[in-house]
């Protein structure tokens, strides 16, 4: 039997932990040949290549390059880029991975070629169309003929909008696929540094990125506010985004944070500490041992999640909502009181009890291709 080209599809940090154990599996297939596309949405070293290595996946076979653009230039050039890919690989079937500009431009330009598309982590919904990740959602899954979702309210929020029964289908989540199988490379990695002396000793681990949050001075003002507040009960570790890293320079609170370097010695209360984007591992680790996290991602308020670690998260709403009913986090705005009160909380060890969300095994990605085979494994 002739094998099914399958082209996977990643651009950003957060792809590649999503499609990585998709990748492993594909290849152990007798059904399915993947080749994997890297739009280039993401192309830093440390955005982009350290998570190749630490995720153990293959090298991209087409790279677009696109780099970074407003939105309409971003996706406009995936799309062209893409379309010259589908000509010459003709591929079976195209695997997109989360709400990216990537993910939007890669399904567009693959249904209008006719050629079926799989959304992999599909039916999340913030119900805020101010969040370019919504748009990418709801435009991705409306053209998807396969759905595969990670949490119930995806399954919920896909059968409200319409979506047939069968397209629809609950695989869990292939992020958390990623940490189960570098779990095992923690203890191999040591922090560098002041980061070293950190074991057992309690700080928190920030990030931001969000448009809303460090686009304008008001909002990145009251996170540092906040920041600043939580470096009161542990040290902070702040690991800045590009994207936040520029705006921080802009409105000139950059030089009340501390930058680490290995001059520095030790992590003191008090502190906010500025780090750069960190590599998978790293990260993991850091997360793993921290006493709470502060953020915006969505990844990470799933990571938290099922790590057990508190998680608030400066945001209005989550598509997310499973990490809040059932897992350990709590949305906090960006009001500094109401994260000061839940600190508190947390620091005396009464943090809410939680649990794991359903399919959050390390098993999603055999589960999805054997939903894949099922679907595209006949001739
Ligand atoms: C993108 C995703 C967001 C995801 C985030 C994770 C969209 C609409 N947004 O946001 O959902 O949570 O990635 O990081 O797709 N830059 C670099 N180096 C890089 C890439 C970007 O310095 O390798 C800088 C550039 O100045 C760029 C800025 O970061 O303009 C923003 O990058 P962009 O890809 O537009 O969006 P993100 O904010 O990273």
């Amino acid at each position: 039997m002739k094998k099914k080209h399958v082209v996977n599809v990643v651009g950003a940090r957060p792809n590649f932990m999503k499609m990585a154990p998709l990748l492993r599996e594909m290849s152990k297939d007798e059904v399915f040949q993947s080749s994997l596309v890297h739009t280039g949405q993401h192309y830093d070293e440390i955005m982009s290549k350290v998570f190749f290595r630490d995720l153990n996946m293959q090298a991209p076979d087409f790279s677009l390059d696109v780099g970074s653009g407003s939105h309409a230039v971003q996706t406009a050039e995936i799309m062209k880029a893409f379309e010259q890919v589908c000509h010459r690989a003709k591929p079976d079937l195209v695997i997109v991975a989360g709400d990216v500009n990537s993910t939007l431009a890669c399904s567009l330009t693959a249904v209008k070629l006719q050629i079926p598309v799989v959304h992999l982590e599909a039916g999340l919904r913030s119900f805020d169309r101010t969040m370019p990740e919504e748009i990418n959602r709801i435009v991705t899954d409306s053209i998807s003929d396969v759905l595969f979702t990670t949490e119930e309210s995806g399954n919920v929020n896909l059968r409200r909008e319409g979506v047939a029964e069968e397209k629809i289908h609950f695989i869990g989540n292939t992020m958390i696929d990623s940490l189960v199988s570098c779990a095992g490379l923690l203890f191999q990695t040591r922090l560098e540094g002041a980061l070293g002396g950190l074991d057992g000793a309690p700080y928190f681990l920030a990030t931001v990125h969000r448009p809303s949050n460090v686009d304008e001075p008001v909002p990145l003002s009251q996170v540092l506010d906040i920041l600043e507040s939580a470096s009161q009960y542990a040290p902070v570790l702040f690991v800045a985004h590009p994207r936040t890293r520029g705006r921080l320079g802009q409105i000139g609170r950059a030089s009340a944070l501390v930058e680490i370097d290995d001059k520095l010695r030790k992590i003191r209360r008090g502190s906010v500490y500025l780090l750069p984007p960190l590599p998978y591992i790293e990260f993991f680790k850091l997360m793993s041992k921290c006493t709470a996290v502060l953020t915006d991602s969505g990844g990470i308020q799933e990571e938290t999640t099922f790590l057990g670690i508190p998680c608030l998260t400066m945001r209005e709403n989550t598509e997310r909502p499973s990490t809040v009913e059932l897992g350990t986090n709590q949305l906090v705005r960006l009001d500094e009181p109401i994260v000061s009160s839940c600190l508190k909380t947390i620091m005396s060890g009464k943090w809410k009890d939680a649990a794991v969300p359903p399919l959050w095994d390390g098993h999603a990605a055999e589960r999805a291709v054997r939903v894949l085979r099922k679907i595209f494994g006949r001739n």
